[in-house]
């Protein structure tokens, strides 16, 4: 077996804001828990993300335990890995600020998720909104990652980080990892059961969108018999097909059958017995989850054991690049 100093550095994190979606699930969390027995993982509950728009303090607090909660009971293992939350390390603010003054105006304003954001939070398009994805690459780099497990979504983010890494690199000494976005071939990319073609989100205003990690048997049930497809009746993953092939990748990451495999069980079935699956094979493997997440958080010590030690970890590996950051940039290091 390998030991922990040739393994390779996961960074991976995710906002605690909203309802989280099966997309998150299935195109972050899974992986996440599944890459812990090959690398060295650290995992981040990236609260000064979520401050980029407008949270109510209260919630903030309770979604941060709830995701802490949550990565417990997908099998994120605090053992294993590294599980903290953003705002107990000071660094990722700190290396923020170095990375910012290497970034210029032009490519933070050509990242998508900026320009959406500005449309859907008009009222409040803040500098720490356009200044996201520089915190986002600060989170990478301050760990020596080589990989980012994320959905499609982010992989625009995860260009500027390699950007950002390989100019400093250039500039100074070499320094930083250039990070290498990992996403899944199938999954990606969870659409909406709405409308097939946009991505499941958990801004979507309408709840029928998306499944979220809260939502009990019923409901599940109800939001995917209600799903789009087609007026076809043929169970198969195709480009002219956005609504059953979601469905069928949903199915396919939820049962563990590839894609082929699910294509073949269903052959001549039709689409109402198939999504009868569908959700009884989301329900299946979103239960035991939900009933791990809510007996955690009844064990608030134990996860402020968790937080605690997880933050101490992560700064000590965080200050080790800062201060040899500082040192490159010419900050003269503190004297206490
Ligand atoms: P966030 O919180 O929006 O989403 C968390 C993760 O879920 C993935 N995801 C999806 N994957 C597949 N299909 C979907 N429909 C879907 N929706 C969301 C996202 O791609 C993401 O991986 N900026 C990041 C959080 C972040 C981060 C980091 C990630 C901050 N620092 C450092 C990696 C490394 C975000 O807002 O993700």
């Amino acid at each position: 077996m390998e030991t922990t100093e040739n393994r390779q550095t996961i960074f991976s994190g995710i906002q605690p804001t909203g309802n989280l979606t099966l997309g998150n699930y299935l195109g972050a969390l899974k992986n996440m828990s599944s890459l812990q027995s090959a690398y060295d993982c650290i995992y981040c509950v990236v609260d000064m993300h979520s401050i980029t728009v407008t949270q109510e303090p209260s919630t903030l607090r309770k979604k941060t335990y709830d995701l802490l909660a949550l990565y417990l009971a997908t099998g994120l293992d605090p053992t294993r890995s590294i599980i903290f939350v953003q705002s107990h390390v000071s660094a990722h603010a700190e290396l923020t600020w170095v990375l910012n003054c290497l970034t210029y105006m032009g490519e933070a304003s050509r990242m998508t998720q900026y320009k959406e954001k500005s449309k859907q939070h008009a009222d409040n398009i803040n500098v720490g909104l356009f200044d996201y994805p520089v915190l986002m690459a600060s989170d990478i780099l301050l760990y020596n990652t080589a990989l980012v497990p994320i959905g499609q979504d982010q992989k625009q983010h995860l260009e500027l980080a390699r950007t950002l890494a390989q100019r400093f690199n250039a500039k100074y000494s070499p320094t930083f990892i250039v990070p290498e976005p990992y996403i899944a071939k199938v999954g990606g990319k969870i659409m909406s059961l709405a409308n097939p073609t946009k991505k499941m989100s958990k801004s979507d205003v309408n709840e029928n969108a998306s499944i979220y990690l809260t939502d009990d048997a019923d409901i599940i049930v109800r939001k995917v018999k209600r799903a789009v497809t087609d007026s076809d009746s043929t169970i198969r993953h195709s480009a002219s097909k956005a609504g059953i092939s979601n469905l069928i990748v949903i199915y396919s990451l939820s049962s563990g059958k590839s894609i082929k495999e699910v294509e073949k069980q269903f052959e001549g079935s039709n689409y109402g017995i198939f999504k009868q699956a569908v959700a009884d094979s989301v329900i299946a493997k979103l239960s035991p989850i939900q009933q791990e997440q809510k007996r955690l958080l009844q064990d608030k010590t134990y996860l402020d054991s968790v937080l605690k030690e997880g933050a101490i970890k992560a700064e000590t590996l965080a200050r080790r690049t800062l201060a040899k950051v500082y040192r490159k940039v010419g900050l003269i290091p503190r004297q206490f």
